[in-house]
């Protein structure tokens, strides 16, 4: 890919990272720090950034703090007007990273959550974690769309899809529905058809271990091998938040990409991407 500037300015190891034959798709520099790599970058090229950013919990060297203004705004010069930046997220250093993103200029429209059943409480004192906020922001200009048919959540059967036009048919007919405006027009008229794709994705992600049986949720298998990194995500968590927030064909970026599942994530979702990290190969 021809995105980066001149592989010999950036200080680290730039790879190509596709698989099955789209290795110009991804490109993974790796032992660099995203702050000496971003401002290299031409300015106003990426669809999206889609990143794991350190939590400042001290959980890692890396880890002291999560990244301050100055990284955010290196960010958004990479970005489109109006592209997403998509973060996760401590739960106790959220407010921290909202604080710094809004600061560099970013709109904040919205929060998801990652939530899993694998987290062990770490003192008597606390409870069990279970989830993670993932920050959605915006860099300001003419929005782009949320691809909501590609994230949308399959129906688990026809049953399950033939009960939910009763239910929002009925709902319509006392015309509290709001929430699907594109059927707006035709509710009163004719019963409600649910898009055939599914539901409307919603700001809640899951391993199938935490909610088996919900409707808007996007569920992901529990994901056992944390592919050598202590806060690996699952790539199929990446790649429904990649075929959300970035367009078809679209260039996604990924400053703090540790084992790299944006990689895999953007090869089987057609889009490319640049992914960084501090970490060398070894
Ligand atoms: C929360 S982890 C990301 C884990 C990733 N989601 C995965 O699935 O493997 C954050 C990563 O940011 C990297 N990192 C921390 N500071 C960095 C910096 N200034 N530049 C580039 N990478 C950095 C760390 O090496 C670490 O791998």
């Amino acid at each position: 890919m021809d995105l980066p500037a001149e592989p010999s300015e950036i200080s680290g190891e730039t790879s190509a990272a596709g698989a099955g034959g789209h290795t110009n798709d991804v490109e993974f520099v790796r032992g660099a720090d995203c702050r000496d790599v971003l401002p290299l970058l031409p300015a106003r090229v990426f669809d999206a950034c889609i990143t794991d950013a350190p939590y400042g919990l001290g959980m890692a060297a890396w880890d002291s703090d999560v990244p301050g203004v100055d990284v955010w705004r290196a960010i958004m010069r990479a970005l489109k007007p109006g592209a997403f930046l998509v973060v996760f997220s401590g739960r106790r250093t959220y407010h921290r990273l909202a604080g710094a993103v809004e600061q560099a200029g970013f709109r904040i429209v919205d929060q998801a959550i990652w939530a899993f059943c694998t987290g062990r409480p770490p003192s008597r004192s606390h409870l069990r974690p279970a989830h993670e906020p993932i920050l959605i922001a915006r860099v300001p200009g003419p929005a782009i769309p949320l691809n909501v048919d590609a994230g949308r959540i399959p129906w688990r059967d026809a049953e399950d899809q033939a009960r939910a036009s009763r239910i929002d048919s009925l709902r319509a007919q006392g015309g509290r529905r709001r929430v699907y405006s594109e059927s707006l027009a035709r509710y009163g008229r004719e019963p409600f058809r649910p898009n055939i794709k599914g539901r409307w994705p919603s700001t809640l992600m899951a391993t199938d271990q935490v909610l088996g049986e919900s409707s808007h949720i996007f569920l992901v298998p529990k994901v056992r091998d944390s592919a050598g990194h202590t806060c690996a995500k699952p790539a199929a968590l990446i790649e429904h938040l990649v075929r959300l927030f970035a367009p078809e064909g679209g260039v996604v970026l990924d400053p703090f990409a540790g084992s790299g599942p944006m990689a895999e994530a953007a090869v089987a979702t057609g889009r490319r991407a640049v992914l960084i990290d501090a970490a060398g190969t070894t």
